[in-house]
């Protein structure tokens, strides 16, 4: 049987891998600063997550939401503990997508409308609804077409402010990343962070926060919206929570009220994914990597800027993207297949990196000279003799 070819692959396979790196199959070694899209958080194979996962398989890796699974609230506890969010609600599910529909759904239940508002270059997942809403017309299949959506200019107040004055009362929900991810490492400003929240409130339309790559502590902060002071009603989570194990979740504020029925999963919630999840919180607390996240990011941040090729360097803490100029378009192929890092990217000339939030500062140092040895070589390749 052929697999089903819907991904460009780079021709390596990885058999092994350690915090920050990965041994492809001959046993090259490469620094690894994209994290599968984001997703390794505490590094690979961190010992504690390793350990919990095996403990917690050997017990029960799996049972659905038809009988109590205390994990699920000593998970939903400690959430409430590192988030600083302990009086919201949890729902597990598998994937951002996932989060994504399910958090666009109860708003429309809570609220009893239909009108989302999404931002221009959003990526909110696959799935029906998260589909509709990310600002790509390649992926969105004529079943998924609705009439419910609206795109509106990313930080731009005025068009927001324009769009509740004329359809406020139909308004469920606005879902925005508080820095774009596929987009482009876009930041959202703090002002247009702060203006959504009132505008939302005043009109009774929740605030969704896709935290799915610029939360769980990415950011130097638990979710991104911290950073400019903002609560959402919703945050959802995918990526980074798992560290690989697949799980994602929402918070849920606490004005919204369950109903028996209202979300739903076979997998979500499992024995084995909690135990992956409570891993990646108590790594992250042990090791504060919120912090570490920040001062890295501030620090390597500071350190492209330095570089004059590279231009817009921005993000926050270990979400970190810039733009290539022309005679450096094949930075991200010379850095992987030369000086084996891997990196992300965006279209058309963006660089992100997303390493894990543990990632020595020696580390990002070496990455840094080989930048530098890329950046001269492709140059010097491109330099006419007289
Ligand atoms: C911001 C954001 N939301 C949602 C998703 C979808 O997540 P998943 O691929 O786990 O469905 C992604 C994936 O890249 C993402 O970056």
């Amino acid at each position: 049987m052929k697999l089903f070819d819907v991904y460009p692959l780079n021709n390596i396979t990885i058999e092994r891998a350690e915090g920050s790196y990965v041994w492809d199959a001959s046993g090259s070694r490469y620094l690894d600063l994209y994290g599968g899209h984001a997703v390794i958080s505490i590094g690979h194979t961190h010992p504690h997550w390793v350990r919990r996962i095996e403990e917690q398989l050997h017990r029960i890796a799996f049972y659905s939401n038809s009988v109590k699974i205390p994990l699920q609230q000593q998970l939903a506890d400690k959430l409430g503990e590192v988030s600083g969010k302990s009086d919201y609600q949890l729902f597990l599910c598998n994937s951002g997508a996932e989060a994504n529909e399910n958090a666009l759904k109860l708003a429309s239940f809570h609220t009893g409308r239909r009108k989302i508002v999404a931002f221009s270059k959003a990526f909110h997942g696959r799935t029906s609804l998260a589909v509709a809403a990310t600002d790509n017309p390649a992926i969105v299949a004529p079943v998924n077409e609705t009439g419910n959506i609206v795109f509106l200019p990313y930080n731009d107040e005025a068009a927001l402010a324009d769009w509740f004055a004329a359809h406020g009362a139909e308004t469920a929900a606005v879902i925005i990343e508080a820095i774009q991810g596929v987009g482009g490492i876009t930041v959202a400003t703090d002002a247009f962070l702060q203006t959504i929240r009132p505008l939302c409130t005043k009109h009774g339309a929740l605030l969704i926060a896709d935290e799915v790559q610029c939360g769980y502590g990415r950011s130097g902060r638990f979710f991104c919206l911290d950073t400019a002071g903002v609560d959402a009603d919703i945050y959802s989570m995918a990526k980074g929570m798992g560290n690989g194990f697949p799980v994602g979740g929402i918070l849920i504020a606490p004005h919204i009220t369950p109903k028996h029925g209202m979300l739903g999963t076979t997998f979500g919630g499992n024995q084995l994914a909690c135990a992956a999840a409570l891993a990646v919180l108590e790594v992250m607390e042990q090791e504060q990597l919120m912090q570490a996240a920040d001062e890295t990011g501030n620090w390597l941040m500071s350190e492209l800027r330095t570089l004059p090729q590279l231009e817009n360097v921005r993000g926050k803490g270990l979400m970190i993207g810039f733009d290539l100029p022309p005679q450096l378009k094949t930075l991200r192929s010379t850095l992987l297949t030369q000086y084996r890092i891997f990196t992300g990217e965006a279209k058309p000339a963006v660089v992100r990196l997303l390493p894990a939030l543990n990632l020595p500062r020696e580390v990002a140092a070496d990455f840094l000279q080989s930048l530098r040895a890329a950046i001269a070589q492709l140059e010097a390749s491109q330099t006419i003799p007289n």
